[in-house]
C-alpha cells in the first residue's frame, strides 16, 4: 500500500533558485518537487509537494493533513520564528510530521533561532539543504513501514533506506547548500 506524504513549503520557498543562492542553493523549488517524487517512489511513498506565499493556504493543507492522518514534511519558512497560527495547526497533526529547514537556522541571525513550530513536530532537520527533505521522506517510510510492528523500531531509521531515498545534492561542509548540479542530472 502506498502512503501519501504532504512535503509543504512556505513564504519565498518558491524563489529557490534565484533567492539567496549562496545560502540556498541554485535548484529550483520545480526541481526539489522532481527530485522529491522520485525519491518518494523509491520508499513505497507517494508525494505531493506544495508551496505557498500565503498562511491562509497553508494552514487549510494542515487541516486537511490533520482531518486524513498524513504525514507531513513541512519547511515553514519565516512563519517558523513568528506565526503561532501556523504552530496550532500544526499541532493538530497526528500522523509523523518533520520540520526542515534548508539553512542552518541556528548559525544565522538570532532572529531565526527559535521556531514557534518546532515544538509541535515529530523531528527537526536544519542545515542539511535539500538532503533534509530526503532524511524526512526517509524516516516518515520507516514509521509507516506496515512490516515493522515494533514502534520504538519503526522511529529508526534503517540505513538502506537513508542511502535509497538520497539523492544528488552535494553539502556545504559548513552546513549550507552548495549546488551546482539539478536532480535531473
Ligand atoms: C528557512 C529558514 C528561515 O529562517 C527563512 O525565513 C526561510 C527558509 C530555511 O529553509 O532555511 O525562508 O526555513
Amino acid at each position: 500500500m502506498t502512503t501519501t506524504v504532504l512535503v509543504l513549503n512556505g513564504p519565498n520557498l518558491g524563489r529557490l533558485g534565484r533567492r539567496e543562492p549562496q545560502i540556498y542553493g541554485t535548484m529550483t523549488h520545480a526541481d526539489l518537487r522532481a527530485h522529491l517524487v522520485a525519491a518518494g517512489e523509491g520508499l513505497g511513498l507517494e508525494v505531493e509537494v506544495r508551496q505557498t506565499d500565503a498562511e491562509a493556504e497553508m494552514i487549510g493543507w494542515l487541516h486537511e493533513a490533520a482531518d486524513n492522518r498524513i504525514p507531513v514534511v513541512i519547511n515553514p519558512a519565516a512563519w517558523s520564528h513568528y506565526s503561532i497560527a501556523i504552530a496550532d495547526a500544526v499541532a493538530q497533526l497526528e500522523a509523523p510530521v518533520i520540520e526542515v529547514h534548508l539553512s542552518n537556522i541556528a548559525r544565522r541571525e538570532e532572529f531565526r533561532h527559535h521556531s514557534v513550530v518546532s515544538a509541535y513536530v515529530t523531528g527537526t532537520i536544519i542545515g542539511l539543504g535539500f538532503s533534509g527533505y530526503d532524511y524526512a521522506l526517509a524516516h516518515i517510510a520507516a514509521m509507516v513501514d506496515p512490516d515493522t510492528e515494533d514502534p520504538a523500531t519503526r522511529a529508526q531509521i534503517r540505513p538502506g533506506q537513508v542511502h535509497s531515498a538520497l539523492g544528488h545534492f552535494p553539502q556545504h561542509p559548513r552546513g549550507g547548500v552548495t549546488i551546482s548540479r539539478t536532480c535531473r542530472d
